[in-house]
């Protein structure tokens, strides 16, 4: 499929069949995302993929994790606080969101029903945990952010879908157990995905984008 065909097909989706995606496509998958540039060429993704007994186990432990009321602590600072121009796109997105699952902005216990799907992979029969050793710090993460949109798009292209999820690396504790990673390792984020429930009402989810010229400036 074209490169602008895929980037359009690729939206975050949220609703998964059961139907599970083939080894041999997985691999297909992943070996060409190798292709990802890095800086230097180190190559820092450590990626692990959990489906079937596993991906339960990790989902019980996550989700009691999410309701013990204890905070997150991720290993990498997602505590930064948007202001501005990126707080209102930031609102735009959660209202696209929950709009789309006909939620209003003051029922706070469906939205955070809807939000704690998140550490159940909406369902989806993969996810996938982001991880790198933790020293690279924003060097490893900006690899990991090229290698994660290569990654999504090559499923698009073999008509898988996707949802990236800041949410998976809130709890890294019952994730690095259930999947024996390494202290100096730090899980950045996950992924869920699958085949979509074209017919689920979160995957009609619209999100817009700037104008470019609010994103490129051109210098002659
Ligand atoms: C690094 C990153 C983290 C994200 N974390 C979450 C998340 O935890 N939960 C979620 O539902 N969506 C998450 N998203 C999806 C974004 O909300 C989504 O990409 C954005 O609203 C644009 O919509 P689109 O992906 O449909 O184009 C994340 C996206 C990125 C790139």
């Amino acid at each position: 499929m074209p490169l602008t065909e895929l980037l359009k097909k690729r939206i975050s989706t949220r609703a998964f069949l059961d139907t599970i995606v083939s080894d041999q496509t997985l691999k297909k998958i992943f070996s060409d995302a190798q292709l990802s540039p890095s800086n230097c060429n180190v190559q820092p993704w450590q990626i692990h993929v959990v489906s079937g007994a596993k991906k339960e186990e990790l989902k019980n432990k996550l989700i009691e994790a999410v309701m013990s009321g204890n905070p997150p602590n991720p290993d990498f600072n997602w505590g930064i606080r948007y202001s501005g121009i990126h707080r209102d796109r930031q609102y735009g997105s959660a209202n696209a969101l929950y709009s789309s699952m006909g939620i209003q902005r003051s029922d706070k216990q469906s939205r955070l029903t809807a939000l704690i799907r998140n550490w159940t992979f909406f369902d989806a029969p993969h996810a996938l945990f982001f991880t790198m050793e933790k020293y690279l710090d924003i060097m490893g993460a900006v690899d990991m952010g090229i290698y994660a949109q290569t990654l999504s798009l090559l499923m698009a292209d073999n008509g898988i879908s996707s949802c990236f999820q800041g949410a998976l690396g809130q709890f890294p504790d019952p994730v690095r157990e259930c999947l024996k990673i390494p202290g100096d390792f730090g899980i950045l984020f996950g992924m869920s995905f699958g085949y979509a429930d074209d017919n689920a009402p979160v995957n009609k989810t619209k999100t817009d984008r700037a104008p470019v010229k609010e994103s490129v400036i051109f210098w002659e």
